[in-house]
């Protein structure tokens, strides 16, 4: 396959940039290091490196136009400021549409969507269904659901990946790297009292493999364990692999007004069209998340929500 993986600097971009050059595909990324970085990309033969924004269409129609890819995943997105509404417009609504008509034009095999749970705003009950309604109230939810819409009206074979929280190597959003680095630091932590579905690496790979596929079902799926784990639990898993055992309890407070209490995806549809199910318990991804820092440390944390209570410093 010849796949053009937008957001490729990112988390899940660098993962899955390493996995396909691993089985001998070819790649190229288009990134413009907003919220990823080149340190997480590879300088091998088979690898190129477009430095740009999916925004601007030309950049997009060029790499389009030499590379000719089989196979696109489009995981670029912007997130890192909510206030930035127009930001978050170029990259997921613009962006998306000048990937949409670049990949009709090279008549690609396959195109593949990351969509962010915040697409369902606040569900109606957990957990949730695919056909749930989608009621989006940020812009990063906003401008990814907007966007999704484009893919969904588009003639290519697409997949769109609801995605619950992916834990795995790069990761440097949400609590995980949160408290690793603040427990390494000896600084006080705090948990909201959200409850989270998490997704090892391992497990969205497997799931990527089988969205490629040129005849696996087109449509939206939800990507997830199904199994809603509390943000206290991370912090005493995190913890518990760490080997501290926190002096005192740690505080427990609502999520902020623009967060929301409990996002749990509904994998059944994706378990029976797809044939996949995430195989990783919860205990062992975070343990697996741990070693990944101990290695190689934790970079610079982005959240789509705003600036937390300093109740943490
Ligand atoms: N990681 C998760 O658990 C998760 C959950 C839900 C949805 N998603 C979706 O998966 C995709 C990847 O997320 P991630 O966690 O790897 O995030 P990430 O921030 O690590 O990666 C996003 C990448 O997109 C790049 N980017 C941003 N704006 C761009 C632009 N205008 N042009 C080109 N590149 C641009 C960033 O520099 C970054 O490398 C996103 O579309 C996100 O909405 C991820």
């Amino acid at each position: 396959m010849r796949i053009l993986i937008t957001g490729g600097a990112g988390c899940l971009g660098a993962n899955l940039v390493a996995e396909y050059l691993r089985q001998g595909h070819e790649v190229l990324v288009i990134d413009n290091f907003a919220t990823g970085g080149p340190e997480a990309l590879p300088a091998l033969p088979k690898f190129q490196l477009v430095i740009g924004s999916v925004a601007n269409r030309d950049v997009v129609d060029a790499a389009f136009a030499r590379f000719l890819p089989t196979h696109v995943i489009h995981a670029a997105a912007s997130y890192k400021d909510p206030s930035d509404w127009r930001e978050d417009e170029a990259t997921n609504v613009t962006g998306t549409i000048n990937v949409v008509e670049a990949a009709r034009r090279v008549a690609a095999k396959r195109f593949v969507y990351l969509q962010t749970a915040l697409c369902y705003g606040r569900p109606d009950c957990i957990p949730i269904q695919v056909d749930h309604a989608t009621r989006p109230f940020t812009s990063y939810g906003i401008s990814k659901t907007a966007a999704e819409a484009y893919v969904a009206i588009s003639d290519l074979s697409w997949i769109s990946l609801r995605l619950a929280n992916v834990t795995g190597p790069h990761l440097a959003i949400g609590p995980i790297p949160t408290f690793y680095k603040r427990l390494k630091a000896g600084q006080k932590c705090f948990c909201t009292d959200a409850i989270r579905d998490f997704l090892d690496m391992s497990d969205f790979l497997e799931l990527i493999k089988i969205a490629l596929h040129e005849d696996a079902p087109v449509g939206i799926f939800n990507a997830s364990t199904g199994e809603g784990h509390t943000i206290l639990e991370v912090f005493h898993a995190v913890a518990a692999c760490l080997r501290i055992s926190p002096s005192e309890p740690v505080p427990v407070v609502p999520p902020n007004s623009d967060d929301i209490a409990a996002v749990v995806l509904d994998p059944s549809l994706t378990n029976r069209a797809l044939g996949w199910t995430a195989k990783v318990p919860f205990s062992e991804s975070i343990a697996r998340m741990i070693s990944w820092y101990e290695a190689h440390g934790v970079s610079a944390i982005h959240s789509h929500l705003q600036p937390a209570p300093t109740k943490m410093s």
